[in-house]
């Protein structure tokens, strides 16, 4: 009996458990009222003195492990999502999964990106979270410049949410190093009601090209092959005089869209035109406030919204869309 009861816990040792063996099938075959180590344990209670004590010992032994391999296997098969266990079916053909695609905004930023570093502009990124110095005052915002109203501002202790990139030109001109030529994508926040056309956050691409003798010409020219390149050869281009504290002079870029559609008599407001960017000289004062000798130099500067570029190109009506992450609007894009 002990010879039989060794080879059991061999056998019980080496069990695998499989698709058709699981803890349900274990526990029927040896530890049930009629399984095998069961029937031993009647055959031991027959046995006399001497027998009964060496055969007790192993015996033990073996509903022991016996119990605790079903133990485990049951664990197992409970903590299987599917209740299965080693049941993967190797011939099922490979799931696919989704294959991910970049976000309509990152598809335009890149293609901004592309188009001015094929002119030569590198690109920089600054801070999201700016010291009021970088975001108003070396651009030459006046102490009380609506701008730095609460309204439109967000607050971090002393600190700003920034609300355009053209912080990132006072972080760049500071580092002392000319000529500059520098796209600067990147995230900027105002404390605006969040509706179809505007978000308390959005994205700006800002350019600057500061060096000897650089116009108002270059400026236009620039603008004028980005506009050709990206929105198509032969469209119409407008510059309207603007302003903003930290270019002089400053104007506004638009583009022809026509009004031969409702859409674009809507879009247009109907004018036909639509604003894509501010634009203009860097201010001498901003110049200066970096460090920069503004009798020498001379520098254009332009930022646009991303997220509006985006809506324009792909016809996306509300900015929110850009923003939920809905799996049926983003598939759209992939492979652009
Ligand atoms: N910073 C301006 C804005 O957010 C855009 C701008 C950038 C205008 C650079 C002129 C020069 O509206």
């Amino acid at each position: 009996m002990i010879k039989q009861i060794e080879l059991l816990k061999a056998e019980v040792e080496a069990f695998v458990f499989d698709k058709n063996q699981n803890a349900e099938n274990f526990r029927l075959k040896y530890l049930s009222k009629k399984g095998i180590i069961t029937e031993l344990f009647d055959q031991f209670k027959q046995l006399g003195g001497e027998e009964k004590r060496s055969v007790g010992a192993i015996l033990n032994q073996l509903k022991q492990l016996a119990e605790s391999r079903w133990q485990e296997q049951k664990l197992a098969e409970e903590n299987d999502a599917d209740g299965s266990v080693n049941q993967f079916d190797t011939t099922l053909p490979v799931y696919q999964g989704l294959p991910g695609s970049a976000h309509p905004l990152k598809i335009v930023e890149n293609r901004l990106v592309e188009i001015f570093q094929t002119l030569g502009f590198d690109l920089a990124e600054g801070p999201e979270v700016e010291d009021d110095e970088h975001n108003f005052g070396s651009l030459n915002f006046a102490e009380d410049h609506p701008a730095r109203d609460m309204q439109d501002t967000f607050f971090i202790g002393d600190f700003v949410l920034r609300t355009h990139t053209s912080s990132v030109q006072i972080r760049e001109m500071e580092k002392g190093k000319l000529p500059l030529r520098l796209i600067m994508p990147g995230r900027v926040y105002r404390n605006e009601a969040v509706s179809a056309r505007s978000n308390c956050f959005f994205h700006q691409i800002e350019g600057l090209y500061v060096d000897e003798n650089v116009s108002f010409a270059d400026l236009k020219q620039t603008l004028y092959y980005f506009v050709q390149q990206f929105f198509g050869e032969g469209t119409k281009v407008r510059f309207r005089a603007s302003y903003f504290p930290f270019t002089e002079p400053s104007a506004e870029m638009d583009i022809w869209a026509g009004l031969d559609t409702e859409e674009n008599r809507r879009l247009t407001k109907g004018t036909g035109w639509l604003e894509v960017l501010g634009c203009g000289m860097v201010h001498p004062n901003v110049l200066e406030s970096c460090g920069i000798d503004s009798e020498k130099y001379t520098g254009f500067a332009f930022g646009m919204g991303i997220d509006r570029i985006t809506m324009l190109k792909y016809g996306i009506n509300d900015i929110r869309d850009l923003f939920v992450n809905d799996i049926r609007m983003l598939s759209q894009f992939a492979g652009v």
